[in-house]
């Protein structure tokens, strides 16, 4: 049982994402970063809608849910490669939530070929649907889900170093961060006079399963501990519990920015 972490300010103890619901794209299982978002918003007292991407991690997240505080309001299907989905997922989160306040795009894909050889090599359909997958969809989800928006609302997406620096094997999905990243700067833009905030967190590498699509992945993993300020890798605990901060009240003045949560290693020249 994941426990509550209590705030206090001016003597007064709350719980900051009390009265908010927020909708998480997607979990595939319990490494997933998504999940860790679950979990650090679930102790903050959000009232969660989970995604999934088909039958094949269907299961695992109606599991891993019964282990939050608070009982899911939905878990629902989502593929982004289908624009009906996210109709559908649109619909869904209307009947069962109605407002909501927040919308976390955790998910990314690559084909396998594209993270292994050259980025010179890349074909045109692994470029079109990595991009399509891993920047287009917050895009359409950021559409589809902004008039569920209530007051103070927050967009959080998942990126990587990758896009600005050279990581071997990265290749097309460094490219694809570095549209995610600029999406970010054009949907706070867009969605500001709203009130919607839209911010990315930079994440260190964690051993997930879209991670370990990368070559040479756990090389990444010993480099970034040996070079990184804090000597050490980011804990999934680390990023869900700065998405909590992201989508809570005492980020209001923060949007269109890349969050660095990596242990410090983007600072270092040598
Ligand atoms: N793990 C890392 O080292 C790391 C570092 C920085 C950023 N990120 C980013 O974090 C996000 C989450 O990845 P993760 O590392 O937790 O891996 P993960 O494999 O647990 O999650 C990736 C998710 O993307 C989903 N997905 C893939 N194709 C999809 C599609 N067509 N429609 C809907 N969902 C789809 C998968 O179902 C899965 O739930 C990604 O954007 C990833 O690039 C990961």
């Amino acid at each position: 049982m994941v426990h509550n972490i209590l705030t206090q300010t001016n003597g007064e103890v709350y719980v900051l994402l009390q009265g908010k619901r927020i909708a998480i794209f997607n979990i595939a299982n319990k490494r997933s970063i998504a999940w860790a978002i679950a979990k650090s918003m679930d102790a903050q007292g959000a009232e969660l809608i989970l995604g999934y991407q088909n039958e094949r991690t269907k299961t695992a997240v109606e599991e891993l849910a019964q282990e939050l505080n608070h009982k899911p309001v939905a878990v629902l299907p989502c593929d982004v490669s289908d624009p009906e989905q996210i109709d559908r997922v649109q619909a869904s989160i209307r009947e069962k939530a109605g407002t909501i306040h927040g919308l976390v795009h955790s998910l990314a894909f690559a084909p396998r070929e594209a993270l292994q050889n050259a980025y010179l090599l890349t074909e045109r359909e692994h470029f079109l649907t990595a991009l399509e997958i891993s920047a287009y969809s917050l895009v359409a989800l950021s559409r589809a889900l902004s008039p569920l928006f209530g007051d103070k609302a927050s967009i959080i997406t998942l990126t990587y170093y990758g896009s600005e620096k050279v990581m071997p094997s990265y290749n097309v999905m460094g490219v694809a961060k570095a549209a995610l990243e600029a999406s970010v700067r054009y949907l706070a833009h867009d969605l500001g006079p709203a009130g919607v905030r839209v911010n990315a967190i930079s994440a260190g590498p964690i051993n997930t399963v879209a991670a370990r699509g990368v070559s040479g992945f756990l090389d990444i993993l010993y480099v970034h501990a040996q070079r990184a300020p804090l000597k050490r890798t980011v804990e999934g605990r680390e990023v869900g519990d700065t998405a909590a901060f992201l989508a809570s009240d005492l980020a209001g003045g923060i949007t269109g920015e890349v969050i660095y949560v990596d242990t410090g290693y983007n600072i270092m020249g040598f």
